[in-house]
């Protein structure tokens, strides 16, 4: 890691440390938006990370972005998302958004003053993103949307939204477009807010579109019909902020099951010291390391644009998140009959780890996508063609 990607690292541990572990139980419980954590994390400048400096950002990469979002994960899953969205909100604003839009919504989001949300998912269209129905029908300079947004990370909290509809029904490859709406907008609302199992600090909503006319000026980078690759491309980019998530979630339960190993005794000894619950401690902690030597790679990949990032980037995402769902269930099975209380601190790891394998594409999506891509370049594989014996009727 770079001096900086480790400054990041250091910057992230101190908040949350500081603010983020002593507040993360009362708002998991509360289910409300830490306004505290959100004032932390701007005065300390990490919302500025992934945004570039001409923007008021701090110019860091994905790297720099995950080793944040891990720290704040590792005290709260739920303040992982809390940041972490507000990236997957302004990555299609960094990624296809004019220069006009970046000047006018980036700087925002670096100070924290903005957050920032991504309205993509509908009922009926979760994995399968290409099916919206949500409408952006043009009316002379304007466009009209209307529908609605499911699970909308951040949605009732958010000043801004990347929201993607429908603007030419009739074509297959550029059937959607992707707008940038904000809170004040006539049309625009944010109904209902769901009663989570976890991730309970930030808030997940219903958008409602109604009628929201919108100038030109908001569509993404002013050019219909990219919606959906845009959608893919930003996804490809924040998916190692999910895993980072994830990896951070695992270590905080690993942290907090090894300190409880040590101290819980039973049989007249540490409950450390019986080789059953080592084996748990050592399979637990390895592989948290190799989930996050994945996530550093992914993120690598993605930070030097390399063609298998998207392969990566869904390979770090469902490893990860299955490494965090299995390390903190076995961190409460450490806690034993304690783990399963409220007043100790690691069910809410395994409930806020949960949610990890479903957002931002299924871990059933992610093994899809890393198998299209390893099929693709089984194109490259031509030079071992004739070392496989293939019968003539099959040839
Ligand atoms: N980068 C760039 N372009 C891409 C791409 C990528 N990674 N993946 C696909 N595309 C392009 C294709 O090249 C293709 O382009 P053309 O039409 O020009 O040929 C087009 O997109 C369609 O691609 P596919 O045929 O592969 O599309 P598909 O319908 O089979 O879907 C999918 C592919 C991988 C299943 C996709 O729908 C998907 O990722 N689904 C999961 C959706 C998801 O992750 N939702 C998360 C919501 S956000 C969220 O959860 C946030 C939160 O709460 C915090």
């Amino acid at each position: 890691m770079t001096k900086e990607t480790l400054e990041w690292r250091d910057r992230a541990r101190e908040v949350a440390r500081k603010v983020v572990l002593p507040n993360a139980w009362k708002y998991d419980r509360l289910q409300e938006y830490p306004e505290v954590i959100r004032e932390a994390m701007a005065s300390a400048e990490l919302m500025k990370v992934w945004i570039p400096e001409e923007y008021g950002g701090a110019g860091g990469g994905v790297l720099d972005l995950c080793v944040v979002v891990e720290e704040l994960s590792r005290c709260c899953g739920g303040t992982g998302v809390l940041f972490a969205v507000n990236a997957l909100g302004s990555f299609p604003i960094l990624l296809a958004g004019t220069e006009e839009q970046k000047q006018k919504y980036l700087p925002g989001i670096a100070s924290g003053e903005k957050l920032i949300a991504f309205g993509l998912s509908e009922k009926g269209a979760g994995s399968d993103a290409g099916g919206l129905e949500a409408s952006a029908t043009k009316d002379g300079d304007d466009f009209i949307l209307n529908g609605l947004k499911k699970w909308n990370t951040n949605g009732p909290a958010a000043d801004i939204n990347t929201v993607f509809a429908v603007t030419d029904p009739e074509s297959k490859s550029r059937r959607v477009s992707a707008f940038i709406l904000e809170k004040e907008m006539e049309g625009y609302s944010v109904p209902y807010v769901e009663d989570k199992m976890g991730i309970r600090c930030v808030p997940v909503g219903e958008l409602k579109l109604e009628n929201c006319r919108v100038p030109k000026s908001q569509l993404l980078g002013g050019k219909a019909g990219l919606g959906f690759k845009h959608a893919m491309m930003t996804l490809d980019r924040a998916r190692p902020g999910v895993a980072s998530q994830a990896v951070g979630l695992a270590q905080g339960a690993l942290d907090f099951a090894l300190l409880y190993a040590t101290q819980r005794h039973q049989f007249g000894k540490p409950i450390s010291a019986f080789q059953m619950i080592q084996k748990e401690l050592a399979d637990m902690a390895t592989k948290v390391e190799a989930a996050r030597s994945l996530v550093y790679s992914a993120a690598r990949a993605v930070d030097a644009g390399d063609p298998s990032l998207t392969k990566l980037a869904a390979m770090c995402k469902y490893f990860a998140t299955d490494v965090a769902m299995e390390v903190t269930t076995n961190a409460v099975q450490i806690f034993g009959g304690n783990g399963f209380m409220r007043d100790y601190p690691v069910e809410k790891y395994m409930r806020d780890a949960k949610i990890t394998q479903i957002y931002e594409g299924t871990n059933q999506i992610q093994r899809l996508v890393v198998a299209r891509n390893l099929i693709k370049e089984a194109a490259g594989l031509a030079h071992l063609e004739g070392f496989i014996p293939v019968p003539e009727e099959l040839r």
